[in-house]
């Protein structure tokens, strides 16, 4: 079992990604170490130049997101803690299955559309490239499994036809070069949604920063952004199915059941019938409660450039080691001579 998933150090570390991606990767992380097991995880800095961007910010970036994975629970001596710059196997694997990916499969992917938007001439090449950079990242490590919001699926998939076809293409059967790699993905938290809008998932590029709870917001913060959160007016239903056509509402009750860690049902029994008065401090405090601890860890770590600079040297050594025979593998079965 080996277990692998990435980030993007774009920014603050928020609800979105911590439900729908990096809790689980704390929970893995527990599991596969009692299974014997590897768990690597990693900052996409590569993944991050392919949109407009600031050096000095993601440098910054880059650190203050480790220190928020180490806060939420990634323990950097049973899992390798890196990011991808520090480990050019990911780089020269991605140009190697250049040859491998097709352009058709590269033209389906909605991240690349909905990213480049309107101005598709204008986009940069990586942004095209993108999936096939994050498909280096899972197979130049043999991931059997990939612990990802319900948004990276697609990706995920072209991962494994592009495995698949390189293995068919230049390897045995018998002895294929990439293992196919299973997205994992959450099914109570898939999808966490904006705050302001029930409809557009929670993301670090959205301008409104009252749209997303970022783990580094401070209680008062955290408690204003639910109170101010969209909902309606009608009173929570008693069952799941009365959220229906009401995705705003339904995006706070999956927020609670997943913090709770209860199901929808149950939240609705306990808040059925009650309005978003009684029930947006409920969530609130909840969160409050439960980020507390993560935040003041990030707290404490955020600004030591040394030790997070530490950590990733770390992980990215160990990372190094685990990726060099697939490497060696992939060139040799394209017949580069070195
Ligand atoms: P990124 O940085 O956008 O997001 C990191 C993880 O958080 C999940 N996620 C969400 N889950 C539920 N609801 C949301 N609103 C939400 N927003 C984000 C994402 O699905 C993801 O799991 N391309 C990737 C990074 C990457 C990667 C990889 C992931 C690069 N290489 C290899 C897995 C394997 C990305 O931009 O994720």
């Amino acid at each position: 079992m080996r277990i692998v998933s990435g980030i993007q150090p774009t920014g603050n570390l928020h609800l979105g990604n911590y439900l729908g991606a990096i809790r689980n990767w704390v929970r893995m992380q527990d599991d596969t170490a009692e299974k014997g097991g590897e768990c690597l995880f990693f900052l996409a800095d590569l993944h991050a130049i392919s949109m407009p961007h600031d050096p000095a910010s993601l440098t910054k970036n880059t650190r203050a997101m480790t220190a928020a994975l180490v806060a939420c629970g990634i323990d950097t001596d049973r899992s390798y803690l890196f990011n991808q710059a520090r480990v050019p196997a990911h780089s020269e694997l991605q140009w190697l299955l250049n040859g491998t990916a097709r352009i058709g499969w590269l033209n389906r992917m909605t991240q690349f559309k909905d990213k480049s938007g309107k101005n598709r001439e204008g986009a940069s090449a990586a942004l095209f490239t993108y999936p096939v950079l994050q498909a280096a990242d899972v197979l130049l490590y043999q991931a059997t499994h990939v612990p990802v919001g319900e948004d990276q699926k697609q990706h995920l998939e072209l991962a494994r036809d592009i495995a698949q076809k390189f293995n068919n293409d230049f390897a045995s059967e018998d002895a294929p070069v990439f293992t196919l790699p299973e997205a994992i993905i959450p099914a109570d938290a898939a999808r966490i949604m904006s705050l302001r809008d029930g409809s557009s998932k929670m993301s670090k590029s959205d301008p409104s920063d009252n749209s997303r709870i970022n783990l580094t917001d401070d209680a008062d913060l955290m408690m204003q952004k639910i109170r101010k959160a969209k909902s309606d007016a009608e009173p929570l239903p008693s069952e799941p199915a009365g959220l229906e056509g009401r995705p705003e509402a339904r995006n706070l009750v999956a927020l609670y059941a997943t913090f709770a860690d209860i199901s929808l049902d149950a939240v609705l029994q306990q808040f059925g019938g009650q309005g978003f008065g009684a029930f947006k401090p409920a969530l609130g405090e909840l969160l409050v409660e439960q980020l507390a601890p993560i935040t003041s860890r990030f707290n404490a770590l955020k600004d030591d450039d040394l030790v997070l600079d530490g950590i990733l040297n770390k992980g990215a050594a160990r990372a190094r080691d685990v990726a060099r025979p697939t490497l060696d593998a992939a060139y040799d079965a394209l017949g580069l001579c070195r």
